[in-house]
């Protein structure tokens, strides 16, 4: 397959070849990061699904290797090896995935003395279908999340009973048989969202404890839009609260969206060596077209981003490792924006990190940047005022998508217990992605534009209305080679 890399991202993990979708089995083992995910190594669209394999010493450059889950058992017939995660035990790699077929799915194991060889187990699948909770889905139930908890094994599997979305906990000994425990959700639990109510799988769950507080994280299909939340088809939320490994049962106590963007699914976390916890997603949506298709490749990734909690949320920020790819630093420090706009020379690129503050006064209505600018596209990230709001606009930005939702603006509300003069950003922009932090990384939003021209390439700083004053700006080329 010939593959045309216009759009590859420089910095970012993408698929090399075929298409790749959910992260997977992310590990640090025997003193690397390894990368799984879902692969088609045959042709750019979903289909026949491997575990493709990339290794890393520093989660920034991927070293590509052959796939590590082959879809070669008749438990596994023609859909293939779907999502999971990856557990050491007594120095083995075992990665606990889905197997697929178009009846069923079940829970299957595979294991590696040297985290590059996988043997699937003799006894898979190794939680089968109907080890279920009754009104259990046999087709839609995938997607195992494994730890260890007061040295036994949990696994946390997606699913729906009735047709409505949950999620279902087993433990085990030995990770061979598995018992099951209950389900983590209770539909009259009292919280702001219907995510249990989706018509669909509370797809690929994860589950951690970081700063004292249990995490969960999964993605319900189908999640009806609820003002500027949850507009993509399918979303990723985040919880905090308390799980029951006795019944099963998640205390739910907050819930948020992860990414405001447009290009995040299927986030996977896990522990460093040196402790971090760290978060992946697919840097795509399901259900969209995907300008790369005719270059033979599509799925990219997100960076690494270490996750912390404050009050009850869940914080994201880029890994420190991508500094030390920073080159050619920019230092504009601060200066006004007094309606209108105002470039640089020596600041534009297609390959950077942008880092600012934002402070509008009481007549600005919208202030921020375009970004890919070139005679006929631009790419707007701007905050406006009037509705407190960070909104990422990329319908001027290049080849145009369509897919089940709307797939041009997004907005991130910022909260009220933000300052409220101005904001702090963060941006990495990569050939056809960009990534941006919102104070501190409290918030995120994520998406893909496809410059049409290379030198579409330009940094503006606008202000509409009134007087905006831009602070400690800083660019840095990213070079990795
Ligand atoms: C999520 C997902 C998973 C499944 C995988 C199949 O994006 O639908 O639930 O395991 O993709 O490739």
């Amino acid at each position: 397959m010939e593959v045309n890399n216009r759009y590859r991202p420089a910095y970012h993990m993408s698929v090399p070849a075929g298409w790749g979708n959910d992260p997977n089995g992310l590990i640090f083992y025997k003193g690397q990061c390894h990368f799984f995910y879902q692969y088609n190594p045959h042709a750019p669209h979903w289909g026949t699904i491997h575990w493709g394999h990339a290794v890393s010493d520093d989660m920034i450059k991927w070293t590509h290797l052959p796939p590590a889950l082959v879809p070669n058992e008749p438990y596994e017939r023609e859909l293939g090896c779907f999502s999971g995660t990856a557990i050491e035990d007594k120095g083995l790699l075992y990665l606990m995935y889905t197997a697929a077929t178009p009846e069923i799915q079940q829970q299957c194991l595979a294991v590696s003395e040297d985290g590059l060889y996988f043997e699937k187990v003799k006894n898979n699948p190794v939680i089968p279908c109907d080890n279920q909770p009754e009104g259990g889905s046999h087709r839609d139930f995938r997607d195992p999340k494994v730890f260890k908890h007061d040295g036994t094994f949990y696994c946390i599997v997606g699913g729906n009973i009735s047709g409505k979305g949950n999620l279902f906990l087993y433990r085990s000994d030995d990770l061979m048989s598995w018992q099951y425990i209950g389900h983590l959700f209770e539909p009259q639990q009292h919280i702001p969202t219907p995510f249990f109510n989706v018509d669909g799988v509370c797809e690929c769950p994860d589950y951690f404890v970081i700063d004292g507080e249990e995490v969960l994280l999964f993605n319900p299909q189908n999640h009806p839009t609820m003002g500027y939340h949850y507009e993509n088809v399918h979303s990723s939320v985040a919880m905090c609260g308390h799980l029951d490994y006795e019944t099963g049962r998640f205390t739910i106590r907050n819930v948020h969206e992860l990414d405001a963007g447009f290009d995040f699914y299927a986030p996977q976390t896990f522990t460093h060596g040196d402790g971090r916890q760290i978060m992946i997603a697919w840097k795509e949506m399901w259900f969209r077209t995907y300008p790369t298709v005719p270059h033979n490749w599509i799925g990219s990734y997100t960076l690494p981003r270490v996750l912390s909690i404050k009050e009850g949320r869940v914080y994201q920020e880029p890994i420190k490792e991508i500094e030390s790819y920073r080159r050619h630093k920019r230092d504009l420090g601060s200066f006004k924006v007094d309606n209108g706009y105002t470039s640089f020379n020596h600041c534009h690129g297609q390959c950077y990190e942008l880092n600012l503050s934002i402070k509008p006064d009481g007549k600005t209505k919208r202030a921020g940047l375009k970004l890919l600018k070139g005679g006929m596209h631009e790419t707007s990230i701007y905050y406006d005022v009037h509705k407190r709001a960070l909104v990422f606009d990329r319908s001027k930005a290049g080849t145009v998508y369509e897919g089940r939702d709307e797939t041009t603006v997004r907005t991130c509300i910022i909260n009220t217990a933000d300052p409220v003069d101005h904001v702090d950003l963060r941006i990495f922009v990569d050939i056809s992605g960009i990534e941006v932090f919102i104070n501190g990384g409290r918030y995120v939003m994520t998406g893909n534009v496809y410059p049409e021209t290379v030198d579409e390439d330009r940094v503006e700083f606008f202000s509409d209305g009134g007087v905006t004053e831009f602070n400690d700006v800083v660019k840095y080329a990213i070079v990795v080679k």
